[in-house]
């Protein structure tokens, strides 16, 4: 997914090098808020952290087909959507996402995680997306139970946040049946 224009004000586009000055200007504005539920945040101090980060997922991306996208809302970068990873033996897709405060709320990251499993699904075939939220991550939650994910499990201590283990619900969405 190279360049996927969602509707005239939407677009996600592959993270280029030349991107790192804005997705890290977009972090460091927005750290307090993002920090809440996103662990790197802190360890992004300065563009070239960015830089690291884009340079990593277009390596991953040679390497794996895992990639990562930038969400850019009236030609601003508002966030980021990727795949973390993709299992290819299991066929599964493991992604992750995140907004600006800013542009929560009007349904932008559900267009954009339609357009990425609809691409997994089709076009990469994976059969399953996997999501782990944390537990209070209300909004987090919201988005995927929005976009029909199904709970299946806890994950204690799934990650490490702000000094304390968190546990995850992990949830699991499957390609909709085929009609009859
Ligand atoms: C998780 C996160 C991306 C959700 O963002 P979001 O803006 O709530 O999600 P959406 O873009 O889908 O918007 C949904 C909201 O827009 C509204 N909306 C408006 N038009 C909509 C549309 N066409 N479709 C869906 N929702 C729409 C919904 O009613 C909902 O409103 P609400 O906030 O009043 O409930 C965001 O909170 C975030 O970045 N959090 C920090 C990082 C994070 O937690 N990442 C996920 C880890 S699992």
């Amino acid at each position: 997914m190279l360049c996927h224009k969602i509707n005239p004000g939407l677009e996600l586009r592959l993270l280029q090098p030349a991107d790192a000055p804005a997705l890290f200007a977009l972090v460091d504005a927005n750290r307090a808020s993002l920090r809440e539920w996103l662990p790197w945040v802190d360890d992004t101090v300065k563009v070239a952290d960015s830089a690291k980060f884009i340079a990593g997922a277009l390596r991953e991306r040679a390497a794996t087909r895992a990639f990562a996208s930038g969400i850019w809302a009236s030609g601003r970068l508002v966030g980021v959507i990727r795949h973390n990873r993709i299992d290819w033996a299991a066929r599964i897709a493991f992604p992750g996402w995140w907004l600006e405060p800013g542009s929560q709320g009007q349904g932008i990251m559900s267009a954009c995680c339609r357009a990425l499993f609809e691409h997994a699904f089709t076009q990469l075939q994976v059969h399953r997306i996997v999501v782990g939220v944390a537990i209070g991550n209300l909004r987090g939650e919201a988005l995927v139970r929005r976009l029909g994910f199904t709970p299946l499990s806890t994950l204690r201590h799934a990650e490490w946040l702000n000094g304390r283990g968190v546990d995850h619900i992990i949830y699991s969405l499957l390609p909709a049946p085929a009609g009859p």
